[in-house]
């Protein structure tokens, strides 16, 4: 497989899981789960740098962690985040090394991706240009305006939950950000900043393990998945 740079935003505060602590610095067992989700990588065919943007005060965190693995410490590079998610990926971006092919954007927050998923994601991404893994939308998902009243129900079976990773060929995922950048344009996943310049992604079918850490329920689940995972 050809060389894979996995970037993993870990710049966000805590806001929504009312923590002192920003999520991917809580532990689950004995681990931070930004710790449980980059060991998810790390023996992943092909892989040739993970690029990790955090806040400055957790840049020494992330070093030692880096050290902790056997994997060698030249694998890891850690970047200032910024005050989006897209910025902190942006100023990633500058450092994807001149070896990887594909760039994989992964959420610090998931720490149950499996490695299967990730390698499928690749080799989609290589094929159509793009992968995004996600899942079938569970609930019926309802279009409000401002005053919440609802003006459409778009059919189920066309809606997938989007998660990460998401892969991409690295010249189109180096062309959308700076498209976005341009023309100022702020997206809630990666994807949505390739779309808007017309490139080509496949969705992905994953599980739904494989959750974002956002809400203190999450944690709770976390905590059982880790516990029966072990
Ligand atoms: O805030 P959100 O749920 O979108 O966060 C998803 C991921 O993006 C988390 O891993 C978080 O740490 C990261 N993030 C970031 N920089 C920000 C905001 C979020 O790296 N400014």
């Amino acid at each position: 497989m050809s060389g894979l740079s996995v970037i993993i935003p870990a710049a966000g505060s805590g806001e929504r899981m009312g923590s002192e602590i920003p999520k991917p610095f809580i532990k689950v067992g004995d681990k931070t789960i930004l710790h449980h989700t980059v060991s998810r990588f790390l023996n992943v065919p092909g892989i040739v740098q993970v690029i990790i943007a955090t806040s400055e005060k957790y840049i020494p965190e992330i070093e030692a962690m880096s050290d902790s693995f056997s994997k060698g410490a030249d694998l890891f590079k850690v970047v200032k985040g910024g005050a989006e998610r897209q910025y902190s990926i942006y100023n990633a971006l500058e450092y994807v090394s001149g070896q990887a092919h594909l760039v994989a954007v992964h959420d610090a927050v998931r720490p149950f991706i499996r490695k299967e998923l990730i390698v499928e994601c690749c080799e989609v991404a290589e094929k159509v240009g793009g992968a995004v893994l996600g899942v079938p939308a569970k609930d019926t998902i309802k279009q409000v305006d401002n005053a919440r009243m609802i003006t459409s129900t778009p059919n189920r079976a066309f809606l997938w939950q989007a998660q990460t990773p998401q892969i991409f060929r690295k010249d189109l995922l180096l062309k959308a950000y700076q498209s976005a950048l341009e023309d100022e344009y702020i997206g809630t996943d990666d994807a949505s900043l390739v779309e808007r310049i017309g490139g080509k992604i496949q969705m992905v079918e994953g599980d739904r393990e494989n959750l974002k850490i956002t809400y203190p329920v999450d944690l709770k689940i976390a905590e059982l998945i880790f516990g029966t995972d072990q």
